[in-house]
């Protein structure tokens, strides 16, 4: 085996021999993958030739990383080798690499070979293939070639064109990503959500986390039918995405609930929230991120399975639920996650790092609090960690069902603005109270009525 620093050396000097006997492809397979994979980068001057023997190599992994390492030469002279191999490979990762290395020479003889990949079987290799085309997009031929693909069954191929469509329609006089507006900062509003939220502006927040209530499981909200609670949250969601700036988050703490049997002679239902507004999220334009669980001590759960414990029979058994759904979703954008950290400056990216251990499973571990204020509230140690891993100081923190206003709190404790909305009187008077007496940053506190946020956001 050789070292890397070994390779290293050896790739700077243009007359060595070393590659062509290093990479012969009477070497075994391992042998010459510690090669290929320890190459880096390469000099523009290196000479490829030596990959293209391996490209008939029966490891499929010699096959690809002797392409990826051929793409990375960016040389025209490969073309002819790179369209055989891709045309006879029938590893799709292979084939992908391939069609990227010859992407990758940004060459107008590609054209028509790139063009031929987009009916490849495969749709990450589509994908790349037009990838490839776009830098050639002015080209008619290459326009026509891409309309084809506007309605292909894969969704990643289809999003590409729904991305490009929203970013003709971005506004150029669109606010500062890192601003908020001042008259939604540190408020409550003590309204319902859904007439609050329509006096809104469009991309107002910068992130929301929050905790809805429980279908029919507590008395404070009270729905005719399951459906009925879904399309509440739904319309309350949609309006969310609107006002939230493109590309930031949107966590929802959310658990299966129960509504117990009404006697002996009837069963309990059981309703899977987390699952059932998924598709809905996803639907208005949330792009899944993440599934994390919060795991919560097993004294914390209510005890389901008493009866089992006795009689031990299949089908009786249920588990107590000591989880809790904590689903991160991001508003969909064709900008990656790049360029929401670029709109900050270098400070503010530099105070907001999250030093120190973190959490690096999906697995949250977090004691429940209890409130005697609030029946449901959740522990700020969550908002904590929710607040400090997706935004930034300085941002404004949305939370649609404030409740006892943890959100709030947890903005305050990261540096960070606070905008809920609570249409209970008493749990916003409450706040008030609990901030007075701890002396919690009562004076940033704003209550406001829906008139008076109807008032200072025309005013402003
Ligand atoms: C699960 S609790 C949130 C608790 C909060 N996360 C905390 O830690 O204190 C849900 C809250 O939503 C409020 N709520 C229910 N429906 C609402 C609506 N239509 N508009 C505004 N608030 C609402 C309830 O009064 C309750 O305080």
């Amino acid at each position: 085996m050789f070292t890397k620093s070994q390779i290293e050396s050896e790739k700077l000097n243009p007359d060595s021999t070393f590659f062509k006997e290093a990479l012969a492809p009477t070497h075994e397979a391992s042998k010459l993958l510690c090669v290929l994979d320890n190459l880096g980068k390469l000099p523009i001057d290196f000479n490829g030739e030596v990959f293209i023997p391996l490209l008939c190599h029966p490891n499929s992994n010699v096959r690809r990383l002797a392409v990826i390492n051929v793409g990375k030469l960016k040389d025209e002279q490969y073309l002819e080798a790179l369209t055989t191999f891709a045309r006879n490979e029938a590893d799709s990762f292979t084939r992908r690499e391939a069609i990227s290395a010859i992407g990758r020479m940004r060459s107008e003889k590609a054209i028509g070979i790139l063009t031929e990949f987009l009916s490849d079987a495969d749709p990450k290799v589509v994908l790349q293939g037009l990838r490839a085309l776009l830098y050639f997009k002015e080209h008619p031929e290459v326009e026509e070639a891409l309309v084809t693909l506007r309605d292909h069954p894969n969704e990643m191929i289809r999003e590409h064109f729904e991305n490009e469509k929203t970013a003709k329609l971005r506004s150029v006089t669109e606010q500062s990503h890192p601003m908020s507006l001042d008259v939604l900062k540190n408020v409550i509003v003590c309204a319902d959500v859904q007439e609050t939220l329509p006096l809104i502006p469009d991309e107002s927040v910068h992130l929301t986390f929050t905790s809805p209530p429980y279908y029919n499981a507590r008395d404070y909200t009270i729905f005719q039918s399951y459906e009925a609670y879904l399309d509440f949250l739904t319309s309350v969601f949609k309006e969310t995405h609107r006002i939230t700036k493109e590309g930031r988050f949107f966590v929802l703490n959310t658990s299966p609930v129960i509504v117990p049997r009404i006697s002996r002679a009837h069963s309990s239902k059981r309703y899977a929230i987390p699952y059932d507004m998924h598709p809905r999220l996803t639907d208005m334009g949330w792009e899944f991120i993440d599934d994390i669980v919060w795991i919560k001590p097993e004294y914390a759960a209510k005890n389901r399975n008493g009866g089992f414990f006795q009689h031990r029979k299949p089908l009786c058994y249920k588990a107590n639920s000591v989880t809790e759904s904590v689903m991160v979703y991001r508003k969909k954008t064709g900008r990656l996650i790049d360029w929401n950290l670029k709109q900050y400056d270098e400070e503010t990216v530099e105070t907001s790092k999250v030093l120190g251990e973190y959490e690096k499973s999906n697995a949250w571990q977090i004691n429940p609090a209890t409130d005697k204020g609030h029946p449901a509230v959740f522990p700020i140690e969550l908002a904590s960690r929710v607040i400090q891993y997706y935004s930034f100081k300085g941002d404004l923190i949305f939370d649609p069902f404030g409740g006892s206003g943890t959100v709030g709190r947890a903005s305050i404790d990261h540096d960070r603005y606070f905008f809920l909305c609570e249409k209970e009187p008493k749990y916003v008077e409450y706040v008030k109270k609990t901030w007075n007496e701890s002396m919690f940053c009562a004076e940033k506190l704003k209550i406001l009525s829906l008139t008076d946020l109807k008032n200072s956001i025309t005013e402003r």
